[in-house]
């Protein structure tokens, strides 16, 4: 395929399952810390890329619900990196157009977290060349039964309620459905991601830890997305 067709099929929204700063850590003998602070450089470089490449929607696995159970330790130093990364980062997401969004409930967050957050997305607001979304204190099916609830709250009857309707009420709200979602360490599974939305996306499963995953690596993942065939139930003949 050519590059100018390559380009024509890059996928408008990309879902990444960072995965894996641990083993890459435990492999060269460091601390899982240093594999966390190895993941947010990686984060840092691909948030650029797809700037880069004007992809306009760009969601990262940040932190699911279930990692609350990891060691106190850790919990605390993902968090401290998350307000060290978006301290260091407001200015050029404002200067760049990259607009800050949240997919999960930030009020569970700890106290500086939290404010630093609503703070850049205030201040991103208006941006709109790439939205980042970070699925913090993240759960896909927490986030069906809140959009349930809600629904049930504005006492929807139950014929008038429509898909459209459902997916206004995820945290994803009128963003587009990921297209691609990568999942980086070798794991091939979905651990409560986006469960609703990834209805047609295509996965995209790579061994490498998320620490290494480069510029290179998501153009090898966007020449293997460019090369699918999304026949959306239908056959080849009707999609072409
Ligand atoms: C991903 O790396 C980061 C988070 C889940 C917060 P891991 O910390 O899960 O790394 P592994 O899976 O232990 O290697
Ligand atoms: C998924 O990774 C969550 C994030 C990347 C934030 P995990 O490491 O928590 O997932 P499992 O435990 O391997 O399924
Ligand atoms: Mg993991």
């Amino acid at each position: 395929m050519t590059s100018s067709s390559l380009m024509s099929k890059l996928p408008r929204h990309i879902a990444v399952i960072m995965d894996g700063n641990g083993r890459w850590a435990k492999q060269r003998g460091l601390s899982r810390s240093e594999g966390h602070r190895a993941g947010v450089q990686a984060a840092r470089s691909i948030v650029k890329e797809c700037l880069r490449l004007g992809i306009p929607y760009l969601t990262l696995y940040t932190f699911s619900t279930e990692n609350w159970g990891r060691p106190q330790e850790e919990v605390s130093l993902l968090f401290k990196l998350l307000t060290d990364f978006l301290h260091d980062e407001e200015e050029d997401m404002c200067r760049n157009g990259i607009r800050l969004n949240i997919f999960g409930d930030p009020d569970q967050l700890p106290f500086s977290a939290r404010s630093i957050l609503r703070r850049v997305m205030k201040s991103t607001s208006a941006n709109s060349k790439l939205t980042v979304n970070l699925a913090l204190n993240y759960s896909g099916r927490e986030e069906i039964l809140r959009a349930v609830r809600s629904i049930l709250r504005q006492g929807y009857s139950p014929d008038d309620l429509t898909e459209a309707i459902f997916q206004k009420e995820l945290y994803s709200g009128d963003i587009p459905d990921p297209d691609l979602i990568i999942r980086t360490s070798g794991e091939q599974r979905i651990s409560n991601f986006l469960l609703f939305q990834c209805a047609y996306s295509e996965f995209y499963f790579t061994p490498v830890y998320w620490p290494d995953f480069s510029p290179e690596s998501l153009q090898n993942a966007l020449n293997d997305y460019a090369n699918r065939s999304r026949r959306y139930g239908l056959t080849e003949e009707q999609n072409s």
